[in-house]
């Protein structure tokens, strides 16, 4: 007989030698991982790790290729497609999963509509949907259409989806990656709620801050293999980091080089508004790095895409060395010089149906042109020095790009926007979803950029990565820019009083 101390440690899932390949190429090799009741347990990785593999096999959404799954010590096969949400076991995708074309009532009562007298009780359910949204602090419509929503809500909506099914075992990859810091406080509220309750999470993040406030393991893979599991309070995020890239990683942000004050002005912004953004004024230097704070909805995305061309202006001037470019024309803008990079890679970046070199040449087919028909061995040529230069890492070279882990298809989009050739790059969230390795990679590539005399533009709500790389910072509030930080005054208490709206309040 087992003792309920003992039964209380063993798992409610566990999985044994799980390998699998797609295809010949193999991405897990015999991994072991199991679940507590109760617990949190974060699965880390560097991209491509197959942390996202691991947890669609434990949930249903892909077979291993060989291994066992065990679900309360007994050997299960599970139901595929989300099927296995009956046994308690969700999975909140990394890509979302909802129908656009439903409402936030409709996708959480997807298949196991609640019905009365034959008819579908909408009331009743609207009403359910409306109680777990109050539950997880969210003023989202239970009547809006999931299309009508931004990509935070989406995933509150499927955590929602998740409380309202009574989840045994919720595996989230990459939760937090599109919320706000509130936001991320309000899950993980619920989550310690529910995991009081009896619920074990499996948490798949890049976060290591976040991995530490919230977890009580961690399981670290690497290019497929099982490397470590620990309680989170035995590790920091030195050890984790180390053991996901199984090297000592230098330094990870590269020197910074300020420009000299005498540099030409290579863009300069001039009362530019936008319906939201109101007179942003800026200039920016060959050679600088200048970043771009603010809370996510402050307006940096919103100002950077008028600069470009990408949304109409309501008023303003922005002109590049030297001369005026017009409103919304971003083809002018590419072929001048001053390139994009969105932070959307999967929706507006990249397409996810191509392989590499077809999205690689997309902005810049042209250079490829031989008569009027593009030339495959040019174009193959521009694939191999984009993959050398930005360590591009693929298994298959016809890979899909959707099929990529988020790092190389960050890579990948930076090295189409290099295609161009730009003088001004404006980098939007430049490693959100990118691991450690990764991200020092793409710091000094950005550098280096910066070192061959080009200027560079990041916006990002990651606050050490703006005062890791950016000689100057601007912080936007509320649509306005509010302050512009140099040298010392670069810091999170001085960027922060400015996005929160403290600084005016103290000088007044
Ligand atoms: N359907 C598929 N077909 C072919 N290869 C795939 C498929 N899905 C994943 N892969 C490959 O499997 C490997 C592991 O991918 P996975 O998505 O599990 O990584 P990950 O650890 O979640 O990375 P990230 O942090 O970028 O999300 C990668 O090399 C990826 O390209
Ligand atoms: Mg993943």
């Amino acid at each position: 007989m087992t003792s309920v101390g003992d039964s209380a440690r063993a798992p409610v899932l566990a999985a044994e030698r799980i390998s699998k390949s797609f295809g010949d190429v193999q991405v897990l090799f015999s991994v072991d991982f199991d679940v507590l009741p109760g617990e949190v347990h974060a699965l880390m990785g560097e991209n491509g790790a197959g942390k996202s593999t691991l947890v669609k096999i434990l949930s249903g959404f892909e077979q291993a290729s060989s291994g066992t799954i065990l679900l309360d010590g007994e050997p299960v096969i599970l139901p595929p497609n989300g099927a296995a949400e009956a046994l308690g076991i969700v999975l909140i995708h990394q890509e979302f999963n909802l129908a656009d074309h439903l409402t936030v009532t409709e996708s959480l009562f997807l298949g196991r509509e609640v019905t009365r007298f034959g008819m579908l009780d909408r009331k009743h359910m609207r009403a359910e949907t409306r109680r777990v949204l109050d539950q997880l602090g969210s003023r989202i419509d239970e009547n809006a259409l999931i299309s009508s929503l931004a990509v935070a809500d989406k995933q509150m909506v499927e955590i929602a989806k998740a409380i309202s099914r009574r989840a045994r075992i919720v595996f989230m990859d990459e939760p937090t990656a599109v919320l706000s810091r509130e936001e991320t406080e309000v899950l993980f509220d619920q989550v310690r709620k529910l995991r009081a309750s009896g619920t074990s999470f499996v948490f798949v993040s890049h976060k290591l801050d976040e991995v530490m406030e919230l977890t009580d393991r961690v399981t670290v893979l690497r290019d497929g293999q099982w490397v470590k599991t620990a309680p989170t309070s035995a590790l920091d995020g030195e050890a984790i980091a180390q053991l996901m890239v199984g090297r000592e990683l230098s330094s990870l942000y590269p020197n910074k080089h300020e420009p000299d004050v005498d540099e030409e002005i290579v863009l300069s912004v001039k009362g530019l508004s936008t319906g939201f953004v109101k007179n942003a004024s800026f200039e920016l230097r060959r050679g600088e790095v200048l970043g771009f704070s603010g809370l996510i909805g402050s307006g940096r995305t919103e100002l950077m895409e008028a600069v470009a061309g990408l949304r109409p202006r309501l008023s303003g001037e922005v002109w590049l060395k030297g001369a005026v470019l017009e409103p919304q024309d971003f083809r002018e803008a590419n072929r001048r010089g001053l390139a994009y990079m969105t932070k959307d890679r999967k929706g507006k970046g990249l397409l996810l149906g191509e392989g590499m070199t077809a999205n690689l040449t997309l902005q810049s087919m042209e250079r490829h042109l031989r008569h009027i028909y593009l030339d495959p061995a040019s174009e193959a040529k521009a694939m191999a020095r984009a993959k050398r230069r930005f360590d591009i890492r693929v298994r298959d070279d016809k890979i899909k790009v959707g099929r990529m882990s988020g790092g190389n298809q960050q890579k990948l989009l930076l090295a189409k926007i290099m295609e161009i050739e730009p003088q001004v790059i404006v980098i939007d969230e430049p490693t959100r979803g990118i691991d450690v390795g990764t991200k020092q990679q793409i710091y000094h590539f950005i550098a280096a950029l910066a070192r061959e005399g080009r200027s560079i533009i990041v916006i990002s709500s990651e606050m050490p990565e703006v005062i890791g790389l950016c000689t100057r910072v601007a912080v936007m509030r509320e649509g306005r820019m509010v302050g512009l930080l140099e040298g010392e005054e670069i810091n999170e208490q001085t960027i922060m009083r400015y996005a929160a709206g403290l600084k005016r309040q103290m000088a007044s």
